[in-house]
């Protein structure tokens, strides 16, 4: 016999059950083979920067912005970006990993094309606030996906003489993503071309900016015509040393050593000092580091990480220019190290497995 109280508290249940049935069947999103592409969502947030400060934050349900057809990041490329996840863990709490280091690159690169710095807390305050709003569209746990969000800075001002703008637009918009690599866990080929640079060898590759996207673009599409899912780049100055990988940072074991290319031209990479960090709690030294091309002969593992690309194993590393292929994974499997890294990072990410550097910021009540 059940008491009021439970009849109805079970009846208010199965209500919001029910509530939450018809929105995510109103989404009809297949959580499990979701690409990294976009979605449109509920809402984004945006901020202007006007008069020498910042504004209010704004809710959007616009997916367009107006802007002055002579405005410095149409013209100039005052552009910079970030990304960075949110994922609903095992206990059911939405997680937002590391986002203050993403804070902080984002102004380091708002100071590196001379725009002006978002600050941090208003970063914070924003990526929490597009989560919230965006509830609906955090994947499920177990599905594999993330709730991808994308903060974006540009110059506003119009400008056709060549000088840093003085009013400026931060937009927050977020959207549920798959695997960024078809291929996924598998390990993937990818190619070195020395016909093509992302960055100059002084120039904007530590920042995060659209310029060193679109400069790797021709590249990009030229390794996935010759079937290679990303191209490694080598050092802009030399072409002696490993640089970036695609979209993500380049790392490999070499005799149980972690070790990942160090150089002015690299972005910083939230994921691979994560995985330094990782390493290091497990023993494993980290070498940060030029590694000419010719190491590849002794890696035992390697792999690209990033927030997109989380770790993606690296199966062969074809050098096209002189016709050397590194086969990386003898038996076409992930190497032990980086599945484990692979493992302990998603383990963290998901509240699996206790986040003991403080990496993950809980978005309580979603
Ligand atoms: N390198 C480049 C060029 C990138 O675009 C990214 C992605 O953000 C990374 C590295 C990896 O950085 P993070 O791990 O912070 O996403
Ligand atoms: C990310 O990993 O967040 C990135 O920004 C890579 C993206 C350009 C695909």
């Amino acid at each position: 016999m059940h008491s009021v109280f439970e009849v109805l508290t079970t009846n208010r249940m199965k209500h919001v059950e029910m509530n939450r049935n018809i929105m995510e069947n109103e989404l009809n999103i297949d959580w499990s083979s979701l690409p990294f592409g976009y979605m449109p969502t509920d809402y984004n947030v945006r901020c202007y920067y006007r008069d020498g400060k910042w504004g209010e934050i704004e809710v959007s349900t616009s997916e367009t912005i107006d802007l002055h057809i002579a405005a410095t990041s149409l013209h100039y490329g005052q552009e910079i970006f970030e990304g960075l996840k949110a994922f609903r863990g095992k206990d059911g709490k939405v997680r937002v990993f590391r986002m203050e280091e993403n804070a902080k690159r984002i102004a380091n690169s708002a100071r590196g094309l001379c725009m002006v710095p978002v600050p941090e807390k208003l970063f914070c305050e924003m990526v929490e606030k597009v989560i919230r709003l965006n509830a609906r569209f955090i994947p499920p746990y177990g599905s594999g996906a993330s709730l991808y969000i994308r903060p974006l800075e540009i110059g506003i001002t119009p400008s056709v003489g060549v000088r840093s703008a003085t009013e400026y637009c931060f937009i927050i918009l977020v959207t549920p993503v798959g695997p960024y690599f078809k291929t996924g866990f598998k390990p993937t080929n990818i190619c070195i071309m020395r016909q093509y640079d992302r960055v100059a060898p002084q120039g904007t590759g530590r920042f995060k900016t659209g310029g060193n996207y679109s400069a790797g673009m021709k590249s990009n599409e030229h390794a996935h015509e010759l079937g290679y899912s990303s191209v490694l780049f080598l050092d802009p100055k030399e072409k002696k040393y490993l640089d970036e990988c695609g979209p993500a940072n380049f790392f490999a074991i070499k005799n149980g050593v972690y070790i990942t290319p160090a150089s002015d031209s690299i972005l910083p990479s939230v994921t691979n000092n994560s995985i330094m960090q990782l390493c290091r709690d497990m023993g494993i030294e980290v070498q940060a580091r030029h590694i000419t091309v010719d190491e590849l002969a002794h890696v035992q593992e390697a792999g690209a990480c990033g927030t997109a690309a989380v770790i993606s194993p690296i199966n062969e590393i074809d050098d096209l220019d002189t016709g050397v292929k590194y086969k990386v994974a003898t038996d076409g499997q992930p190497g032990p190290v980086s599945t484990e890294l692979y493992h302990k990072l998603r383990a963290i990410q998901l509240g699996e497995e206790e986040d003991t550097h403080g990496w993950n910021t809980i978005i309580e009540g979603i």
